[in-house]
């Protein structure tokens, strides 16, 4: 039986692209998404074109029954649950002088307490099969903090936490959870970022570059894989060395 990947946030940037390069290994996949669109039905297309099941579901991780649900039809559709990536995610990027109690509050209930409603729902059926990984987008600037984002920094800063804890938790039950901390891809996300913005960005990366979706993906592919079998409770760095 083909294992299978659940993966939030998937129909577009990186979540498109984790679920491509784990389709391409010959994993089933789960794809979660919040609104219908073209995206979800063009990425869905693109993958079962790999040849293998793919299940589009649709809920908003930063509420619990969604995630209930999430993940009950995909135990119906696919059988089982062997990987979790925790990938959707947004921001409201403002100062904290004119940042309102909703742009904080909003950032935290997608990133963070989503991350905890998907986990929280998995991880029995993860516990029974004595075997799992889960996978967390965090961010470059959860470690490092930005001005601008201090919504989306705390929310990042407590993916982090919240997976060496879980690591610890879970361990005995050959359930691995690791974070990635991507530094500046282009996505979406950063589609917004002026020209003249990302020059500057990338001339104080060492490998003077953005990221792409396929960088990230390719560490999370590692990180379902056998062969991080020992790793649990890290946090990788995706940013062509902006944190060291
Ligand atoms: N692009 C970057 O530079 C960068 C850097 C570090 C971390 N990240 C993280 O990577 C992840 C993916 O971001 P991306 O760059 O691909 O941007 P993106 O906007 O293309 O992807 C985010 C996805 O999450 C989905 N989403 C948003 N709210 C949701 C909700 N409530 N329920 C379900 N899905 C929801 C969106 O529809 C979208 O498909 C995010 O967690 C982001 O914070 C991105």
């Amino acid at each position: 039986m083909s294992k299978v990947a659940l993966i939030t946030g998937g129909a577009t940037g990186i979540g498109k692209q984790i679920a491509l390069t784990l389709a391409k290994e010959g994993y089933d996949i789960a794809l979660n998404y919040r609104t219908q669109n073209e995206a979800i039905e063009k990425t869905k297309t693109e993958l079962e074109n790999c040849n293998i099941k793919c299940f589009a579901v649709q809920g908003d991780v930063s509420n619990f029954e969604d995630c209930e649900k999430i993940v009950k039809e995909t135990i119906e559709q696919l059988g089982q649950i062997d990987v979790l990536v925790n990938n959707a995610g947004i921001t409201r990027d403002t100062l904290l002088m004119r940042m309102k109690e909703n742009d904080f509050k909003d950032v935290i209930n997608v990133n963070l307490t989503g991350t905890f409603n998907m986990t929280k729902n998995v991880i029995p059926y993860m516990m029974k099969a004595r075997n799992g990984r889960i996978i967390n987008i965090s961010s470059v600037v959860g470690v490092t903090g930005n001005a601008g984002q201090t919504n989306y920094a705390a929310s990042k800063a407590g993916i982090i936490g919240f997976t060496k804890s879980l690591a610890k938790e879970v361990g005995s039950r050959n359930i691995l959870v690791n974070a990635v901390a991507p530094g500046f891809i282009e996505t979406k996300m950063t589609e917004v970022l002026k020209d003249e913005v990302k020059e500057e960005i990338a001339k104080n990366i060492p490998l003077k570059r953005m990221g792409t979706p396929e960088d990230v993906a390719n560490v999370v592919k590692f990180l379902a894989s056998e062969e991080s079998s020992y790793i649990t409770g890290q946090v990788i760095h995706i940013d062509g060395g902006m944190v060291m």
